[in-house]
């Protein structure tokens, strides 16, 4: 099963594509994630992310074409897998659609922006694996730290309120007209669009998608 999850960012896709990857066994292709990385490992990529991630803009197409490409043809993708953050440009969209990327599910997470500000402010991140929790709406057992492995939780530099309403312009003057376009894949038959109360508690968002995928 391939999946793209749409949305602004702190909607929750995150969030989301944990449980799903528990649920139906395929991974998590997070760009933001493995952008993050490439900074921490400090290679040519990282260094020239970073400046651009911190500021709330987006990567340029190309880099990012090239990361996922390769990302997919990897063994671990054979049974599908879920995209977390791409495609966020047309440009993306019609890589995939070019390269011969068959969607079977786009979800888009509708959540208003006041909200995500909110959200963003309490924001704890797992730097190792990707993990996502929030202080009051999905709290680790322990404070601080990872469940998993018990290791400190950070802040990530873009969840400034600043770069948030910065990212969430981008995702409305970029991202959004891909709202438009995977609607028109699915009424083509070229792919299912289904979109998503993201303001809901991150079970009963668990629930929907439980409903939405079988
Ligand atoms: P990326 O890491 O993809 O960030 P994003 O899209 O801005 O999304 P977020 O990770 O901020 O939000 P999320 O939807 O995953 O929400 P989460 O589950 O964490 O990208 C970062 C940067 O990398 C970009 O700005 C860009 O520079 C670059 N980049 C990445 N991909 C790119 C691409 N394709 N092209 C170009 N550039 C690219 O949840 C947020 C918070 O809310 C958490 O605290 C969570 O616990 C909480 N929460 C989640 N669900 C709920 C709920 N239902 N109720 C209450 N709280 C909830
Ligand atoms: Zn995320």
């Amino acid at each position: 099963m391939r999946i793209i999850l749409l949305g602004a960012p702190g909607a929750g896709k995150g969030t989301q594509a944990q449980f799903l990857m528990d649920k139906y066994g395929i991974p998590q292709i997070s760009t933001g994630d493995m952008l993050r990385a490439a900074i921490k490992e400090g290679t040519p990529l990282g260094l020239e992310a970073k400046k651009v991630m911190d500021a709330g803009q987006l990567i340029s197409d190309d880099i990012i074409i090239g990361l996922v490409k390769e990302r997919i043809t990897k063994a671990d993708c054979e049974k599908g897998f879920l995209l977390d953050g791409f495609p966020r440009t047309i440009p993306q969209a019609d890589a995939m659609k070019e390269n011969g990327v068959v969607v079977d599910h786009v979800i888009e997470f509708d959540v208003a922006d006041e909200i995500i500000v909110d959200r963003m402010g309490g924001r704890r991140v797992h730097p190792g694996s990707g993990r996502v929790y929030h202080v009051v709406y999905n709290p680790p057992k322990v404070e601080g730290k990872d469940d998993v492995t018990g290791e400190d939780l950070i802040i990530r530099a873009d969840d400034t309120e600043e770069t948030v309403r910065k990212r969430l312009g981008i995702y409305h003057e970029q991202t959004m007209p891909l709202v438009d376009y995977y609607q028109a894949e699915a009424q083509a038959g070229n792919t299912q669009y289904h979109k998503l109360d993201g303001t809901q508690a991150v079970e009963a968002v668990n629930q929907q998608l439980v409903e939405l995928l079988g």
